[in-house]
Order: structure tokens, then sequence, then C-alpha cells
């Protein structure tokens, strides 16, 4: 495979898990998945965790997967694309459970993971039906956080987002 080929193998692959954290962002919102709770004293995880993003992110993501198997004609999108979509979500829950637990507000910017938290979540369960090749999860792992960066920044300034980050 030359760099473009990669390219393009690494945002088919991840393109579920991008498609469930952006629904989450745009059409989350209400109940807390903590109800309000807390874990020693901190918040478990947050008013950004939703159940509507959880929801949204996992039927959007899993879409995705769909419309994917349907134009490689290839139905192995359509498990990939629900176990990355919920990766994604899972990775997301992850992330925000370990900023409450080391006293970071909701939104509060930590490089890196806030950036590729869902990334690390769907490619550790989307492995369970496809490997990614090496090549192929180093680009998604260097391009996710530049991608993500400006469709944030995209979103903040469309009034989407609370944080530009
Ligand atoms: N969102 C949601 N439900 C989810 C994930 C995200 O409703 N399961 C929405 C929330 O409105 C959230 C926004 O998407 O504010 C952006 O997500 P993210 O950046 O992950 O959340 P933060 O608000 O930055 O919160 P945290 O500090 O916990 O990461
Ligand atoms: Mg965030």
């Amino acid at each position: 495979m030359n760099l473009i080929q990669v390219v393009i193998s690494a945002i088919i692959y991840i393109l579920p898990a991008y498609v469930a954290n952006s629904s989450a962002l745009l059409l989350g919102g209400g109940r807390p998945v903590d109800g309000g709770r807390k874990f020693r004293g901190k918040r478990i995880l947050g008013d950004g965790k939703t159940v509507r993003g959880l929801v949204a992110g996992v039927s959007v993501g899993s879409l995705a997967g769909v419309g994917l198997s349907l134009l490689f004609n290839d139905l192995l999108f359509f498990p990939l694309g629900i176990v990355l979509s919920v990766g994604a979500l899972s990775g997301d829950l992850v992330a925000s459970l370990l900023k409450r637990q080391l006293g970071i507000k909701r939104g509060g910017l930590v490089p890196l993971l806030d950036q590729l938290d869902f990334v690390f979540g769907a490619v550790i369960l989307g492995s369970f039906i496809k490997v990614p090749a090496l090549n192929v999860l180093l680009v998604i792992l260097i391009l996710t956080p530049f991608v993500h960066l400006f469709t944030n920044l995209v979103a903040y300034l469309f009034g989407l987002k609370k944080d530009p980050w």
C-alpha cells in the first residue's frame, strides 16, 4: 500500500467511530449518564456525557457501518460499525471518568486524551472484528488529533460546542 492508500484505508476503518463521536456532540444533551452521581466525592462522568449522546452515537455510527457495507458490498462493515461506535463512546466515557477523578471539570482540556480517547476505545473493540494494519493504525493516531481539533473548532464557531477543543 502506498501512503494515499493507507490514509484512505485509515479513514474508512475509523469512519463509524468519527460519526459516532460527532453524532453524540451534535445530538446529545439532557440527562447525564451518571444521573448526577458522585464517586469518591467527584462527579462520575459529568454533564457532558448524556444518555441521548450515547444512543445517538451508537445508532448513527452503526448506520455509517451499514452505509460502508452497502458501498463496498462487504457485510463485515456492519458489525464493525457497531463495535467501533460502542468502542468510541466507551473510550470517551472512560476518559471523562479519569478526568473527573483527577479533578478536571467538564470541558477541561487534556491534550491528546481528549482527541484520542474515542479512537482508543474504537480500535480496541473494533479489533475483535477486524484488526487494522499497523500503518493504518499509525495514520489514524496521527491524523485524528488534527481532524478532531479542526471539526471541534468548526462546531464551536457554529455554536454547537461549549469549548473550541
Ligand atoms: N456528548 C453527549 N453525550 C456523550 C458524549 C458527548 O451529550 N456521550 C456531547 C456533550 O454535549 C459534550 C459534547 O458532546 O459536551 C462534547 O463531548 P466531549 O468533548 O467529549 O465532552 P466535554 O464536554 O468536553 O466533557 P469531558 O470533560 O467529560 O470530556
Ligand atoms: Mg472534551
